[in-house]
């Protein structure tokens, strides 16, 4: 992040503008809807200032800039046309230690302006950190069609309840959750119509109840989320809604900051990732944590890559849950195989290739894999291999030995779905060396069978190879 977003009181606080053209007046009208005691260094005002001054006052000052004029403000404006003029403000900002923005000329600013969408007392400011104002108007455009006046309406009765609330509700997760219940519930949508009376009786209805459970914690819930092998935008609405919601999060190493960052802000983190030869945190250990969490009345949100059912022990996970009774729900995600099949352009079945698809695991236990090769093995089926990088080579050898065609098509997809996918394309007898060339490392998956001669023709993805 380059910038901080801050809001500012400015009631009363002097600021200062230099210029009198219309990015002048438009700061102006901001400033002072804000409150801001504003004076004006120009020689004469504009149209649009003037327009400004039947509705505002304002100061005006008429002569030139000087370090006086900067006195007691908290921020200053250099919108001349003069460059250096706005020079000038900027060396007697620099001395007071006042912070200046000086228009389209971002090297010179302390902070930029975002475009604002109003509803007092919600606002919402959006910032390209002065790269692209014109993308930051596009979006306020998008924002003042889509969020309806009446959310200001919605903003200030709950400001108007809040201390209230905080008496009534003492503890904070079930305080939380009425909140969330009323700004999307029945409330809200009396406020929407503005039936602000009924939404009064039934706001101090919900209160009165919630106020009956005393300093008791709600019940909590454990969400079991598959978030897709990597590219957030394979997550399901259903997903990202429970994101919005958790108070905590537990997440493996294969979850990416992409995905984290749709993850509530407030939401507490923790990291129970394992690397292959790393068990950071032990199965019973998650286990037992998610039933802790739920039983603080938590909403436990437990990320997992992929399907959380398909090689993910998410079955496992909430088997202890159930033993436990503890509430959760299980969120699919799109799995491994076929995020990597759909970005690499291989076709898991295909009417000319292949009628059935099989997904194993290449893990090996006690040094040993443990694959049925008959069942592998078949005609016109395409076979999935997780977890089969660091075993590639005994895999490969496997099909052979067991009566596989060595010059049958096989890929290993690394990072698939994301940004620095690599798909490295070969035969059973050309892969394991092929990848050890290329440096593939995990999260890497394989695909056997013919359908990998297609990607030739509908590779689409603009994968690093
Ligand atoms: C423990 S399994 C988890 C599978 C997951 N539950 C799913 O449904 O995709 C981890 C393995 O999935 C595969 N995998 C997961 N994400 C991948 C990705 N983005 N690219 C390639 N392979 C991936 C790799 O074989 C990795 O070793």
């Amino acid at each position: 992040m380059d910038h901080l977003p801050i809001f500012l009181d400015m009631n009363g606080k002097r600021t200062l503008i230099v210029g009198s053209g219309v990015v002048a007046a438009r700061k102006a009208d901001l400033l002072l809807r804000a409150g801001s005691a504003v004076t004006i260094v120009a020689p004469e005002l504009g149209d649009e200032l003037s327009q400004l001054e039947m509705n505002y006052d304002f100061d005006h000052k008429t002569g030139a800039l000087c370090a006086e004029d900067l006195k007691d403000c908290m921020v200053v404006f250099g919108c001349s046309q003069d460059d250096a003029v706005n020079q000038q403000l900027c060396e007697y900002a620099a001395a007071a230690g006042i912070m200046v923005n000086v228009a389209d000329s971002t090297k010179n600013c302390d902070f930029t302006m975002p475009a604002v969408v109003d509803r007092t007392p919600l606002l919402i400011a959006i910032s390209t950190g002065g790269s692209s104002p014109l993308l930051s108007r596009m979006l306020k455009a998008r924002f003042e069609t889509t969020i309806p006046a009446a959310y200001g309406r919605l903003a200030e009765f709950a400001g108007s309840y809040r201390d209230k609330i905080k008496a009534m509700v003492p503890n904070l997760t079930r305080r939380r959750r009425f909140w969330e219940a009323m700004v999307s519930g029945p409330v809200a949508e009396h406020l929407f119509s503005s039936q602000v009376e009924e939404a009064e009786t039934l706001m101090d209805r919900l209160l009165t109840e919630a106020a009956k459970e005393g300093d008791k914690p709600p019940s909590g819930e454990v969400y079991l989320v598959g978030t897709g092998p990597g590219d957030p935008d394979l997550l399901t609405f259903r997903a990202l809604r429970l994101m919005q919601q958790a108070d905590v999060v537990l997440y493996d190493r294969l979850i990416g900051e992409g995905i984290l960052n749709l993850v509530r802000r407030d939401a507490e983190r923790v990291y129970v990732g394992k690397l292959p030869d790393d068990h950071s945190v032990p199965q019973e250990e998650i286990g037992k944590m998610l039933i802790r969490l739920a039983g603080e009345g938590k909403r436990v949100l437990r990320l997992k890559g992929g399907d959380p059912f398909v090689f993910g022990r998410g079955g496992e996970e909430i088997e202890a849950l159930s033993e436990n009774g503890i509430a959760f729900q299980v969120i699919p995600g799109v799995t491994a195989a076929v995020g990597c099949a759909s970005y690499s352009g291989i076709p898991l079945t295909h009417r000319d290739h292949a009628q059935s698809c099989v997904f194993v695991t290449g893990h090996e236990k006690d040094g040993k894999l443990n694959l049925n090769w008959k069942s592998l093995i078949q005609p016109r089926q395409t076979v999935v291999v997780y977890m089969g990088l660091s075993s590639m080579g005994a895999i490969t050898a496997g099909f052979v030995a067991n009566g596989a065609d060595p010059a049958t098509p096989a890929a290993v997809i690394e990072n698939g779905t994301r940004a620095r996918q690599r798909v490295i394309t070969g035969t059973l007898e050309s892969l394991k060396d092929k990848t050890e060339l290329a440096g593939v490392k995990s999260p890497a998956l394989i695909i056997i069978g013919s359908v990998v001669s297609l990607r030739d023709k509908l590779s689409w993805f603009a994968d690093k190879l």
